[in-house]
């Protein structure tokens, strides 16, 4: 953990954890530089969901794995970039706030960098395309507040909101690693981190 990062207690949101404000505005900043790198060699695209439908959300990914998904093939993770080439490396700095969150874990395999601009959403889904449901998610959020919204492991169960601001750390471990979760809506423009406005969220896995 360097000094611009702050692991109070979390807060719980039905059994995942939230670090709000993890990342002060400098560690917010140097993590936007970072994944313009990323951007750059790994461009964002907007994957068809398994129904045909295209998401609102882009998307690219850093890791050996980056997460695609279409209407032949479904949801799955990838070795390459859908216009080829390995996907960049995970940054440092992502690294060391998953082992700060996450103590224990083995390392994330993807980084999957998801921007919502105005008007985007996440419908309520679980992140299962994974071997080992004993490591858990976790989140990074930039950028624009959004109104994440989270449940239990059963679909159409009771769920609990919350507002995400940049700087704030999710973490789905335990019983929470199957929650269902999604983002409802992005109050444009509410910070000033993004040129152009919009929210960047950072989801880190283990694939295998
Ligand atoms: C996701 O579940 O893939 C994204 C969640 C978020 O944007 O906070
Ligand atoms: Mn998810």
């Amino acid at each position: 953990m360097d000094r611009h990062e702050r692991a109070g207690s979390p807060l719980d949101l039905n059994g995942a954890q939230v670090y709000p404000e993890y990342l002060d505005p400098a560690a917010q900043a140097a993590l936007v530089a970072a994944l313009r790198d990323v951007v750059a060699q790994a461009p964002l695209f907007s994957p068809e969901t398994r129904r045909g439908k295209k998401m609102s959300v882009a998307m690219t990914s850093a890791g050996r794995y980056g997460w695609y998904s279409d209407r032949s093939r479904g949801y799955r993770y990838e070795r390459q970039h859908p216009e080829g080439g390995a996907w960049p490396p995970i940054p440092d700095q992502v690294l060391g706030i998953w082992r700060a969150v996450a103590p224990g874990a083995r390392d994330p395999d993807c980084c999957l960098v998801n921007v919502y601009r105005e008007g985007a959403k996440m419908g309520l889904h679980q992140d299962r395309d994974e071997a080992d449901f004993t490591q858990p998610v976790v989140s990074v959020s930039l950028g624009d507040e959004a109104l994440f919204r989270i449940g239990g492991t059963e679909r159409g169960g009771r769920t609990q909101s919350a507002w995400l601001r940049s700087g704030d750390v999710l973490v789905m471990g335990g019983d929470a690693r199957l929650a269902y979760h999604g983002v409802d809506r992005i109050k444009f423009g509410t910070s000033t981190l993004l040129k152009g406005g919009g929210r960047i969220n950072l989801t880190l896995r283990v694939v295998d």
